[in-house]
């Protein structure tokens, strides 16, 4: 894309590398080290360049190094009766006023390309990466805490893959231990007879019910703790009644979730089941025991002593020989390392699991496999609903499904009261993409460290900074393109885009400029919410021109294309971005 700004660096490094040959100095600069910043006033033109860092290897003060560069271009633009750009010196700054009608032609001329995706950086290309986020436990339904973890996991997953990485997604259920059995033996002695089929009930909701009902079996009698331990411990002798309900139950709440992803537009390349890995942790644990890098403590359990990495002392097998959290962790990575040699694993989990990741990375560095210093843990903050925190022994939880069906009865009247059922098309359609557009956008539009609270009724909002204000700038477009349609406007006719430069028009096609750069730099730090604030910075650019400069109506025909083509471009763009944070488009709304 016509990144205006690395133009620019690379030009000025040519030049200041011009300055210091006349110079005879055998130093080089490269375009990395050149920074640019937007000029805060619209006299000083588009682009600012700080020429203090050359001071040292030029030998000059910075002011001086500008004047020399701007009397460069000024010397080569007479030469080849070229340029139309200017560049002049604003004290230690190289200043450059674009042509605006240049720029925008050859940022519209890539950006309708439909050969090519809009806004493609080409900083991962060549790097694989895996990606594991949702990765639920199969006693229960997902929660809003699930819907941040997975809108998170969902967008930077396809981010890095716009930025040319190689990508896997993947997710691993953890379906074994005595949360499980928790649920499991609620049903057996409760629930025995009874499907969710045959109570109507979405199949990990009807799981998660046993799972509430336990606490409340667990609250008066001691017993029924003991009586958990019992089945976990079938489970682990491998008695056949018991993993015969544990497939069963598994696969009801595996099931759900499935529909859950399915709904919210997540998925995977490959799921992981703890209980197929946790005994690989367990031979490895077993191997660094023989090694010397864990210890047997008197009781018999395994233990690994992070003392000299400023950590504690953590169990890796119990006394009985069972495996714990941390011990699948360790399996599970080395098994997927052999499956799909990664150079960087990316872990979406939650922020209260800080300490497991750091004791797991260390572990797997003392093991001495190479890879574990690409192990990286993507930590997120909280989620909490306004009216207070979410629970989920109790089950007051924020249930997933719930809160989409909520959000999107809440989308349903906003149409019906705005008596737009028609227009739309199919209402109920239409309002769970509102649902999940306002829900998306609101959970990434906060950095994923920073803890939050989402607002339902804030989130749907149709101005401000929401999905629905963005998914109505999208349909506004559309809709203003099809009505050019029926005018006899071509969708993609020819057009001058030297006739786009207004400054309403000129932010714009800078805001499109960009967008390359905003994809990058979200992949870099693996934060949606950049995407997020270019989108909501290109939709009020958008609002702008529209109010100030008539498109359908513009005062010639020619400039009137040039808009319609502007406009196509800043749809484009915007649905490409939609794509990246999840966020369904709409034609109408
Ligand atoms: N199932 C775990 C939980 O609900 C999260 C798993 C995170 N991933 C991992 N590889 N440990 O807390």
């Amino acid at each position: 894309m016509a990144d205006f700004k690395e133009i620019w660096k690379h030009r000025i490094a040519g030049a200041l590398n011009a300055l210091l040959a006349e110079a005879d100095s055998t130093e080089r600069i490269d375009t990395a080290s050149v920074s640019a910043e937007y000029p805060p006033r619209p006299e000083q033109g588009d682009l600012g360049f700080p020429m203090f860092a050359f001071a040292k290897k030029l030998k000059k003060s910075p002011q001086l190094i500008a004047a020399g560069i701007a009397a460069r271009f000024a010397a080569a633009s007479d030469a080849t009766g070229q340029g139309g750009e200017e560049v002049f010196a604003l004290g230690p700054y190289v200043n450059v006023r674009l042509n605006r009608g240049e720029s925008a032609a050859a940022l519209l001329s890539e950006l309708l390309d439909r050969s090519k995706p809009a806004g493609r950086p080409e900083t991962l290309v060549g790097s694989r990466i895996m990606v594991e986020f949702s990765s639920p436990n199969t006693n229960k339904p997902l929660h809003l805490g699930h819907l941040r973890n997975d809108v998170l996991g969902e967008s930077v997953s396809r981010i890095l893959k716009a930025a040319g990485a190689e990508l896997r997604k993947v997710c691993i259920f953890n379906d074994r231990g005595i949360h499980i059995c928790k649920s499991m033996l609620a049903y057996k002695e409760q629930g025995a007879g009874k499907t969710p089929e045959s109570e109507g009930i979405k199949s990990d909701h009807f799981v998660g019910d046993f799972y509430v009902a336990f606490h409340r079996m667990a609250a008066g009698d001691t017993a029924v703790e003991e009586r958990a331990r019992e089945l976990l411990r079938k489970w682990e002798a491998g008695d056949e009644e018991t993993t015969a309900l544990w497939r069963t139950m598994n696969q009801w709440a595996v099931d759900g979730m499935k529909a859950t992803y399915a709904r919210t537009g997540v998925s995977f390349d490959q799921y992981y089941f703890e209980s197929q890995t946790y005994l690989l942790g367990k031979e490895e644990v077993l191997k660094g025991l023989e090694a010397g890098i864990f210890y047997r403590a008197g009781d018999g359990s395994v233990w690994v002593d992070l003392s000299a990495e400023n950590l504690d002392k953590k169990v890796l097998l119990r006394k009985d020989g069972t495996s714990i959290y941390i011990t699948q962790d360790i399996g599970t990575a080395i098994y997927r390392h052999e499956d799909w040699a990664f150079d960087r694993l990316v872990y979406v989990v939650g922020s209260e699991q800080q300490y497991h990741f750091q004791v797991l990375f260390t572990i797997l560095k003392k093991l001495r496999f190479p890879w574990a210093k690409d192990l990286y843990h993507l930590s997120y903050g909280m989620v909490n609903l306004p009216d207070g925190k979410m629970k989920s022994r109790e089950g007051t939880v924020v249930d997933a499904d719930d809160l989409i069906d909520s959000l999107k009865e809440m989308a349903l009247a906003e149409i019906r009261k705005k008596e737009r059922e028609e227009e739309v098309g199919d209402p109920l359609a239409v309002a769970e993409k509102i649902a999940l557009g306002a829900l998306h956008y609101y959970l990434l539009s906060v950095s994923p460290a920073k803890d939050m609270l989402f607002n339902p009724q804030e989130s749907l909002s149709f101005n401000g900074n929401t999905g629905p204000y963005l998914q109505y700038m999208g349909a506004r477009i559309s809709s203003m393109l099809q009505k050019a349609g029926a005018q006899g406007l071509a969708a993609d006719g020819p057009f001058n885009a030297a006739l786009l430069s207004g400054d309403a028009e000129w932010e714009l096609v800078k805001i499109l400029g960009n967008y390359r750069a905003a994809v990058a730099q979200a992949a870099e730090t693996l934060d949606s919410s950049v995407l997020a604030t270019y989108l909501y910075e290109l939709s009020k650019a958008f609002s702008r021109f529209y109010h100030d400069c008539p498109i359908l109506n513009a005062p010639s025909a020619e400039l009137g294309a040039a808009r319609l083509a502007l406009s196509r471009a800043v749809l484009r763009v915007l649905r490409d971005a939609f794509e990246l944070v999840c966020i369904p488009f709409l034609e109408t709304m």
